[in-house]
């Protein structure tokens, strides 16, 4: 494994409230502030006309391979809109590719599995993942954390859950049915898988963390497919090895996941500091759910982008209001930035939150 990680010390830029830590690391360790941090989920990405400019011809795994591109890219969103922390271009499945999985992501789709995960056998096509496998995106984060000047950086995996639908559906899913056959049906199969891709999201965490990511995201992207005691008893104890193994490295952990209104206070016991809501649920009563020990990160609903601007702003400063009854809040979205999205919205949204100090 590479070297273990350093805590470091940042510059004030990027923290609105003018205190020596970034606004998004004190809001994730529940330290007051006036006004919350704010960035996007996918907001590195189709939105922006600069993005389509640069990815024009190059494929999107490609992309993520060239830290020249996810360099610019993870750049791109912060220049334009001055929100308080970039998060890192790459995708979920890159790990799975770094270790072989014959998988593409494929426009308009998403990831595509060429041979889907369905018995013990298959297992051996996931073996564990080398930090040498994936060292370009080491090289990305110590280019990017240099030039960022104190913006801090945030890395992510995938949770074993989500990469697990994708290599057992082989592709993106409604209703996740063959996965959760697979974990009903076969236990012992389903545990080893997602102890195996817990290793992958750990290690790949820890790339980018050794190389100076300042927090990371665990994505738990479609959780909110299983009921609360399916993921307690089949997804919780793997999440919590990935986030439990990060536990002493001295980065906020994220974690989210979209419609896990029921799950929200088992996704707090898995070990985030952090925990994302979608926008179903209104972030004083998901605080109220999560408990004291965790801030919130969310959550307004990105199809009223779409909006008028006043809509935009009145929900805007709704979602701050009931964020402030929690213990720490960091401004985002319930899920990504939709492609269509006006980027001038997008900084808007960044302007009004930082200066909507009541
Ligand atoms: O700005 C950012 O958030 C950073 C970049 C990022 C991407 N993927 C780039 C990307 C992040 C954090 C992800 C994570 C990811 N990838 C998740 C979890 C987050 C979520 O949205 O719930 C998931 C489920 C995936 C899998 C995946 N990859 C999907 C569903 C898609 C969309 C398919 C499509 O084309 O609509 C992708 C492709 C992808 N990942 C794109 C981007 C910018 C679009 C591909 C392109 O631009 O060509």
């Amino acid at each position: 494994m590479a070297s273990m990680t350093q805590s470091r010390s940042a510059t004030s830029i990027g923290s609105p409230d003018g205190s020596d830590e970034p606004a998004l690391l004190r809001a994730a360790r529940r330290q007051p502030a006036r006004t919350p941090p704010v960035w996007f989920m996918r907001q590195a990405g189709r939105s922006l006309p600069e993005y389509r400019k640069v990815r024009e011809g190059v494929p999107m795994l490609e992309a993520c391979r060239r830290p020249d591109l996810v360099t610019e890219i993870t750049l791109q969103p912060v220049r334009r809109h001055g929100v308080d922390a970039a998060i890192l271009f790459s995708d979920i499945v890159v790990p799975l590719r770094a270790v072989g999985v014959d998988l593409d992501i494929v426009a308009g789709v998403g990831p595509v599995i060429a041979e889907p995960v369905r018995q013990l056998a298959d297992l051996d096509r996931i073996p564990r993942l080398d930090p040498g496998q994936v060292d370009y995106v080491g090289d990305a984060v110590t280019t990017l954390v240099g030039e960022l000047h104190g913006t801090p950086l945030i890395g992510f995996a995938g949770a074993p859950f989500t990469l697990a639908s994708y290599l057992v559906e082989g592709g993106p899913s409604r209703d996740h049915a063959r996965t959760k056959a697979l974990m009903h049906g076969d236990p012992a199969l389903w545990s080893a898988l997602l102890d195996r891709l817990a290793d992958v999201a750990l290690t790949f965490l820890k790339v980018q963390i050794d190389a100076g990511a300042q927090a990371v995201q665990l994505f738990d992207s479609w959780a909110g497919a299983l009921s609360a005691a399916d993921y307690a008893a089949h997804v919780l104890p793997h999440s919590a090895k990935v986030l439990a193994g990060l536990a002493d490295l001295g980065v906020p952990r994220f974690h989210f996941g979209v419609g896990t209104g029921e799950l929200l206070p088992l996704m707090a016991r898995a070990g985030a500091d952090v925990v994302g809501v979608d926008w179903r649920v209104p972030l004083d009563e998901a605080s109220a759910r999560i408990g004291p020990g965790c801030a919130v990160q969310g959550n307004l609903d990105p199809a009223l982008l779409l909006a008028d601007w006043p809509v935009v702003e009145r929900e805007v400063r709704r979602v701050i209001a009931d964020g402030r009854s929690a213990p720490g809040h960091v401004f985002n979205l319930g899920h990504g930035v939709l492609p269509n999205t006006d980027p001038d919205m997008l900084t808007r949204v960044v302007e009004l939150v930082h200066s909507a100090a009541d």
